[in-house]
């Protein structure tokens, strides 16, 4: 997997670099190629505690609770099975989210009385949903999820 990340605000593009960055508007000179920006753990049969603490956790939910039509599912988000800290230090600043690996969303966090976790309604019925959840000490972590067998993962 190809992934490049944007100088300026970290977001990290898959495959290519877009022309312009689609967080900050930055040009494409300012994406850096970068094969390790997604954070692995070390051994994803037996995760350690810090894999456990910044591995996306998502939630999918075909029923969506405000619009029970066609077309809307629930999609919630949270960092860590073992919920991440949000202190000034060290927090989850924000979590990028791509739909068939193209960007569609950005949650800016702070660590005033906020969870690191975040929720959005999609229109879609099928594809693949990519999480990416940022810490400012400990970098980038990934979760995919197929959006055509709802689960948590
Ligand atoms: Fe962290």
């Amino acid at each position: 997997m190809k992934t490049y990340v944007c100088q300026i605000c970290s977001h990290i593009a898959f495959d290519q670099a877009p022309v312009d960055c689609p967080v900050c508007r930055m040009p494409i000179e300012n994406f850096e190629n970068n094969p390790d920006a997604v954070k692995k753990p070390a051994d994803p049969e037996n995760l350690c505690a810090e894999d456990r603490k910044h591995l996306p956790v998502i939630q999918v939910n075909r029923e969506c609770s405000l619009n029970q039509s066609a077309g809307y599912m629930d999609v919630h988000v949270k960092i860590g099975e073992i919920e991440h800290e949000m202190t000034s230090e060290h927090l989850v600043n924000f979590i990028d989210i791509y739909l068939d690996k193209k960007f569609i969303m950005r949650t800016m966090l702070t660590h005033r009385r906020i969870h690191p976790a975040t929720a959005l309604r999609l229109n879609v019925n099928s594809g693949t949903l990519t999480v990416i959840g940022n810490c400012t000490l400990h970098g980038s972590w990934m979760k995919r999820v197929n959006l055509s067998s709802p689960f948590t993962a």
